[in-house]
């Protein structure tokens, strides 16, 4: 069974409460984004393995835990998740990363595949699946299972800010997976968006319309 962790730190609601702002524009939310993405990552990574190596420090040799070398591969759902990248590589530089594009449908609301591509051995790799939103869950659910039909067994999904109702279509859809969130928002409105949100994740960090 997978988790569901709800971030609760100080540094991440403030700075989400930051994104929500409409004054907030192009260049403070991509940094913004980033930062918590980095906040984040380091709560979803926290049960990566480690394994003792010889450490020779100035004073002495001792045996200290290093990095066990799973090997990653984050895996932004297109466009926003790309704003989660650099936050989450510059905790796992090595990290190698794929991508999944999907747009949803402004009417339906339902997702479109117009490109993905996976590091090899996807099968072996945790994928880190990282988009900012998570609305009616339309999209994730897509992505998580492509992944899965590719044959990745180890997924976690990230996003900042979840709707009530995609956070439920997530788990009932994929309970395997382990689930990362900066906050629960109240609701959807009449066009899928997230109450309160931030408005469209896309356009605010790429300045489009
Ligand atoms: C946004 C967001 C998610 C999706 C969430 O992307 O980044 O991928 O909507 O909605 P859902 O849970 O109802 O599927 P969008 O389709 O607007 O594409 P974009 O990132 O290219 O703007
Ligand atoms: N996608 C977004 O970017 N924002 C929402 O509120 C819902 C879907």
């Amino acid at each position: 069974m997978g988790t569901v962790m709800i971030i609760d730190h100080p540094l991440v609601k403030h700075k989400i409460s930051l994104l929500r702002d409409e004054n907030t524009g192009t260049r403070d939310f991509r940094i913004l984004v980033e930062e918590i993405s980095m906040l984040m990552g380091y709560e979803a990574l926290r049960d990566l393995p480690t394994e003792l190596a010889t450490v020779k420090s100035p004073v002495a040799e001792s045996s200290q835990p290093m990095l066990a070398g799973k090997k990653l591969a984050i895996v932004p759902i297109l466009r926003a998740g790309l704003g989660m990248v650099n936050g989450l590589l510059s905790l796992v530089p090595s990290a190698k990363v794929g991508h999944i594009g999907v747009y949803r449908d402004e009417e339906t609301h339902e997702p479109h595949e117009y490109f993905c591509k996976l590091p090899d051995n996807i099968d072996e790799r945790l994928a880190i699946l990282p988009d900012p939103m998570l609305a009616t869950g339309g999209s994730a659910i897509y992505a998580v299972d492509f992944l899965k039909s590719k044959g990745c067994k180890a997924i976690k999904f990230m996003c900042i800010i979840a709707a009530p109702e995609g956070l439920e279509a997530l788990k009932k859809a994929h309970p395997d997976i382990d689930i990362y969130v900066g906050c629960v928002d109240e609701k959807l409105n009449d066009k899928a968006y997230i109450v309160p949100g931030l408005g469209d994740a896309g356009d605010r960090i790429f300045g489009t319309k």
